[in-house]
């Protein structure tokens, strides 16, 4: 049986954690050659040797999504080893301070947005002439059901996943000419390194974070890594080659209601 992603080559921007780790490993399961990318390069090895162990093809490439020169070479590397690129997940994200608006300072804004929404942009900047010249790919892009919603907390990642929403229906509008598709997953809580920390601070722990987090879920439990990562997989695999512009949320039926 051939896998779901055999042949391609898939690039992930924070591959070295949470959905990305995910991602990276279901892909390489599924026949990617993954590029496994993340400014975390001690997270980013454990990564690329479970892969590799399995049997897969993985790769690490240091990049910071805040900083274009380090994506740029981090792009070229993986494409040079690669032989090109189908597939550019943009899984990288940060959740910055839980303010309201007239309590965020400029720094605090500009970091948060350095990272979710420039990150996008760099990363997609430099991947889309890799796909034209391979005739065509998929990006799929990490925004959040915060990109979807409003809520009172965190409100600079809600306004940064805002824009990575819009970003991907544009991007989606401007590359389809190129057989490029563009798509974004929106998770609603998952149970990831970034929210074992919030939940560990909150009272009562994790199980009173967990309650309070899903009560408006129809399925009321945290999502788990793998189950996002499927959709990815969806999205990035030529099973999806008719969905573009998709902002596809995973959320346990938060945003149903
Ligand atoms: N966990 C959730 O509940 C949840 C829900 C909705 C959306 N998301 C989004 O999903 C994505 C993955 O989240 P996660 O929970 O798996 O996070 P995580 O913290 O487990 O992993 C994020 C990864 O991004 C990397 N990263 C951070 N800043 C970077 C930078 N400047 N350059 C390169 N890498 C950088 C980190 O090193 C880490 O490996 C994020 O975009 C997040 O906003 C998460």
């Amino acid at each position: 049986m051939t896998g779901r992603l055999e042949g391609k080559v898939a690039l992930i921007t924070g591959g070295a954690s949470g959905m990305g780790a995910a991602t990276a490993e279901l892909f390489a399961a599924e026949g990617a050659s993954v590029a496994v990318t993340d400014f975390n390069a001690a997270l980013s090895g454990s990564v690329v040797d479970a892969i590799t162990a399995s049997g897969g093809i993985a790769e690490f490439f240091e990049m910071d999504v805040a900083r274009e020169a380090s994506v740029a070479s981090a792009v070229s590397g993986a494409v040079a080893r690669f032989g090109g690129l189908d597939v550019l997940v943009n899984c990288a994200g940060v959740i910055g301070v839980d303010k309201p608006t007239h309590e965020v300072t400029e720094e605090e804004w500009d970091a948060l947005f350095a990272v979710d929404v420039k990150g996008v942009f760099f990363a997609t900047k430099h991947a889309v002439p890799h796909l034209i010249e391979r005739g065509g790919g998929s990006i799929v892009n990490f925004s959040s059901i915060y990109g979807l919603i409003g809520n009172d907390e965190f409100t600079p990642y809600h306004v940064a996943k805002g824009a990575v929403t819009m970003q991907t229906k544009q991007d989606a509008a401007s590359y389809g000419r190129y057989g490029i598709r563009v798509n974004s997953v929106h998770p609603s809580t998952v149970l990831t390194p970034l929210v074992e920390g919030i939940a560990s601070a909150y009272p009562g722990g994790l199980p009173a974070y967990e309650e309070m987090m899903t009560a408006n879920q129809s399925i009321r439990r945290l999502g788990r890594p793998v189950e996002v990562a499927y959709a990815v997989l969806y999205l990035a695999s030529d099973e999806s080659a008719w969905v573009t512009g998709v902002n596809l949320p995973l959320d346990g039926g938060y945003t149903a209601r």
